[in-house]
């Protein structure tokens, strides 16, 4: 378990500003420039060693968590509304999902399921099976990381259906390997100078409400008719689309745009894989965000939270579908880690014991009431928008065009007074909220007073 954080500094609470946006409540908790100068220095040690493109969002090195709250090397402490992009969603330091990865360690850290099998693999494919949408047989295969899990889906889908094409949507991620990256909808920074992409993908529009105004069939006709056109049905083996797309700016789809294209993909015999790898575990306030919009995929992909911050990936779905690649075919030698599955299936009971769920919409309508009323405060916010413990403000100049420069502003000055405020969006002007869904009111209310305290400077600038 994480060592308990340094007390925090005793500073006074931030003064209310001038425009009536909420008081800080809580004391300051960042007392140097931010970086801090131990943290400029392991900055400079990282630019000498690490490739400059692994690039960190936020120049502040960690030296401990507990729950929502990091502290860096230099003592100052940061509200995590990043929760390192979706994984401790049950927060940092997690005391069942610790007890259970050190239990395991203890008797022992790999054998390679494909090898030797243990229990535990196992036992996170029955649980996958119960807690995935849809009622019918189902069966996994674990891996380490997200990308590997939609790689591992559609390589699936393609020996399930003999066929090659894959469906995306607009704003997608998916990941940054070789095939992921094919399907994702920016090209820079993933993609550009690493060589040819895959091909037989198809793209098209998403729904994406705010800009498009569709309702969710008319949106769904759209997408289809576009894949029609240029790919053809008959071509495609699977369409692999987000539920509420993370990455690309915490974009909700219209009510029955997300069944339409599924009932259209069964009739084609087309495989529909959700990428859960963001939304899935708890963070939408359902297990899985595709249960908020009446969608039943074929395949899941999950990663991120399962593990609570130790690298595991699964693809659950049919069985019949997860049944076609060849004995061997799928797996690698950490895929399903002995002490990753461990520390899922303590992540699996913690979601599914009565409150989790309910304590993740219960952020959700406290965080989108804040945002909301900070959007009628400042036009810089042209919409809110998420479900649970992830929300999203997308933020606009007052043409309405896109403003990646308001996000900028924004998680700088959030930084310097100790929230962490992930970017997203395709033009990076969304402004994206992922914190534990443990974290307490105090700390909601504190975040959102620091996010008012930065609108509030940046509308003056
Ligand atoms: C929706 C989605 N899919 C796939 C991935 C890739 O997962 P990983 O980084 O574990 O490969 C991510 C990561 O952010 C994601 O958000």
């Amino acid at each position: 378990m994480n060592p308990a954080a340094p007390a925090q500094t005793a500073a006074p609470a931030a003064p209310a500003a001038s425009s009536g946006a909420p008081a800080r409540p809580g004391p300051r908790r960042v007392r140097t420039e931010v970086p801090g100068p131990r943290s400029r220095e392991l900055g400079e040690r990282r630019s000498e060693y690490v490739s400059a493109a692994v690039s960190p969002a936020f120049p502040v090195f960690i030296a401990s968590a507990d729950d929502s709250v990091l502290t860096d090397v230099d003592g100052n402490e940061f509200i995590d509304f990043g929760s390192g992009i979706g994984v401790t969603t049950l927060g940092h330091g997690n005391a069942g999902a610790t007890a259970a990865a050190v239990d395991q360690i203890d008797r022992f850290t790999h054998t390679l399921f494909g090898v030797t099998p243990y229990e535990g693999y196992v036992e996170v494919s029955r649980r996958l099976a119960l807690a995935t949408p849809g009622d019918f047989p189902k069966k996994s295969m674990l891996g380490s990381t997200g990308a590997e899990a939609i790689e591992n889906a559609i390589k699936i889908a393609r020996a399930h259906t003999r066929r090659n094409g894959i469906a995306v949507v607009d704003h997608a991620y998916h990941g940054r390997t070789n095939l992921t990256l094919g399907l994702n909808f920016k090209a820079t920074p993933y993609a550009i100078g690493a060589g040819p992409r895959p091909g037989e993908i198809y793209r098209t529009a998403n729904s994406y409400p705010f800009h498009d105004g569709l309702n969710g069939s008319d949106a769904a006709r759209r997408a289809i008719a576009y894949l029609e056109k240029t790919a053809g049905a008959e071509n495609l083996a699977c369409l692999v689309i987000e539920p509420i797309q993370g990455e690309g700016g915490v974009i909700l789809p219209a009510e029955g745009f997300l069944p339409a294209l599924q009932e259209w993909c069964r009739a084609h015999g087309i495989v529909v894989i959700a990428d859960e790898i963001q939304t899935g575990l708890g963070r939408t306030g359902r297990m899985f965000a595709s249960e908020h919009f009446g969608f039943v995929p074929d395949l899941v992909a999950t990663a991120k939270a399962i593990a609570s911050g130790i690298p595991l990936s699964a693809v659950t779905g049919r069985a019949e579908i997860m049944d076609s690649m060849s004995p061997g075919g799928l797996s690698g030698t950490f895929s399903g880690n002995p002490v990753a599955c461990a520390a899922a299936l303590s992540v699996l009971d913690q979601l599914e014991a009565p409150g989790t769920l309910e304590r993740a919409a219960e952020v959700g309508d406290r965080i989108g009431t804040g945002l909301r009323a900070l959007q009628a405060r400042y036009p810089v916010i042209g919409d809110v928008r998420g479900l649970g413990a992830l929300h999203g403000i997308e933020l606009v100049t007052p043409a309405g065009d896109p403003d990646p420069s308001a996000y900028r502003a924004l998680s700088r000055l959030a930084l310097e007074r100790g929230l962490i405020l992930l970017p997203g969006g395709s033009d990076g002007h969304v402004l994206r909220m992922l914190p534990a869904i443990t974290v307490s009111d105090a700390l909601i209310d504190e975040a959102l007073a620091i996010l008012g305290e930065a609108l509030e400077v940046h509308a003056g600038s």
